[in-house]
């Protein structure tokens, strides 16, 4: 079966009640039949029972297997948020002594993991620039034990070559870890281009509607498995109500990203060359400073596009304020449009400089495109940015 059928097929055993829709396992724990089952259950950690739901449940599982199939990956787990996938990845495989190499373009939560907790903890990180992946060589030192990137980058949609950086960390044996959040395995499969992890916030596009939180990490099977115990004993899990909301909702997963795309390229076309803007940035755009690359490693634009205001900070404010209907949020892959203005609110603590280092300029628009009609949408950012 393809992917796009798989997402939709893909089920926990149909149970005696013969229903269609997938079931919905609201358990904290699960019973046996046995003194000696339950011992067995308890004694070999790698025993395909559930036990108790912090370490594996069937609508969790479920969820699990089709990002799997859709990722084309031997195995994952599931977590909480995005943030409980990224900070699993470093803390299981990370220890200290360690050096971590991470784009500088990366989500504001990861950077505050990268620079403040991690050196905490004795683990050293330095950054590169996107736009350079020929300087992430010089920095690898023998203690580098992972490399960290997101493309396209959030939420300066920056895109690397993901079978470039996946040579390097092969010759240098370092684990190759890549946020696939603003793609979704609808539009980019890193492991198909050399990634050891792929991790997510579900609760992004995969979720769709913006209504749960959720991560998932997925990748090569012994590297799960160190996730798994980290999980289980640490307790990031993903509850079974959130688990079952995004199996349902990657259902839809492949219908909705080329909407998302089909929308999100229709806007960035109308709005480049406009007076008010000094650029327009969208992968699937050919003034993408990455767009070849885009081209071979993506299906699609993805549904987030950027744009900067000639008018600066205060441009920012003043074009949140003129929206009419558009959503003012900072989440971004819904079925809604939502604009946000980063410089002024989720990354306004950080300093000018620290800004520029991850790529939020003064007047950064970053638009998650949303299912509306895409002329609806294009009128309400065109009114608001007279
Ligand atoms: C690229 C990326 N990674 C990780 C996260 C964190 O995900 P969550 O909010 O589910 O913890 C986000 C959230 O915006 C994100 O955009």
């Amino acid at each position: 079966m393809r992917p796009e059928t798989l997402a939709i097929r893909t089920q926990t055993t149909r149970t005696a009640e013969k229903e269609h829709s997938t079931p919905f396992f609201l358990t904290s724990s699960f019973v046996y039949d046995t003194a000696e089952d339950m011992a067995a259950a308890f004694a070999d950690d790698s025993l395909d029972v559930n036990i108790y739901s912090r370490f594996s449940n069937p609508s969790v599982d479920e969820f699990i297997q089709k990002v799997c199939l859709l990722e084309g990956a031997e195995d994952g787990i599931a977590t909480a948020t995005g943030m409980a996938a990224v900070s699993a990845c470093f803390m299981t495989f990370l220890a200290a002594g360690d050096h971590i190499i991470s784009a500088s373009a990366v989500f504001g939560s990861t950077h505050t993991i990268l620079t403040k907790y991690l050196p905490k903890w004795g683990i050293g990180y330095s950054y590169f620039d996107m736009n350079k992946p020929e300087s992430i060589e010089a920095l690898i030192k023998p203690n580098t034990k992972m490399l960290y990137v997101e493309t396209p980058s959030n939420p300066g949609l920056d895109v690397i070559d993901l079978e470039f950086v996946a040579a390097l960390c092969k010759k240098y044996n370092i684990l190759f870890v890549v946020d696939n959040c603003f793609a979704t395995p609808a539009v980019q499969q890193p492991v198909r281009f050399g990634a050891d992890l792929v991790l997510h916030s579900a609760t992004k596009f995969i979720d769709g509607q913006g209504r749960v939180l959720g991560g998932v990490v997925v990748g090569k099977k012994d590297l799960v498995k160190q996730l798994y115990l980290f999980i289980r004993n640490t307790g990031p899990s993903l509850s079974p109500f959130n688990a079952w909301v995004l199996s349902k909702s990657l259902e839809t997963l492949f219908v909705r990203m080329e909407k998302h795309a089909e929308n999100a390229f229709y806007i960035a076309n109308g709005l480049e060359n406009h007076p008010a803007l000094s650029w327009v940035k969208y992968p699937f755009l050919k003034s993408h400073p990455r767009y070849d690359v885009a081209r071979r490693q993506m299906t699609n634009g993805g549904g987030i596009l950027t744009f900067e205001l000639k008018a600066g900070l205060e441009g920012g404010r003043k074009f949140l304020n003129s929206l009419q209907w558009l959503s003012m949020t900072n989440n971004l892959g819904d079925s809604r449009t939502i604009a946000s203005h980063p410089a002024s609110t989720t990354h306004s603590k950080l300093t000018e400089e620290e800004r520029q280092a991850v790529g939020i300029t003064p007047g950064l628009i970053r638009l998650s495109v949303g299912l509306e009609h895409p002329q609806d949408i294009l009128e309400e950012i065109l009114q608001a940015l007279q």
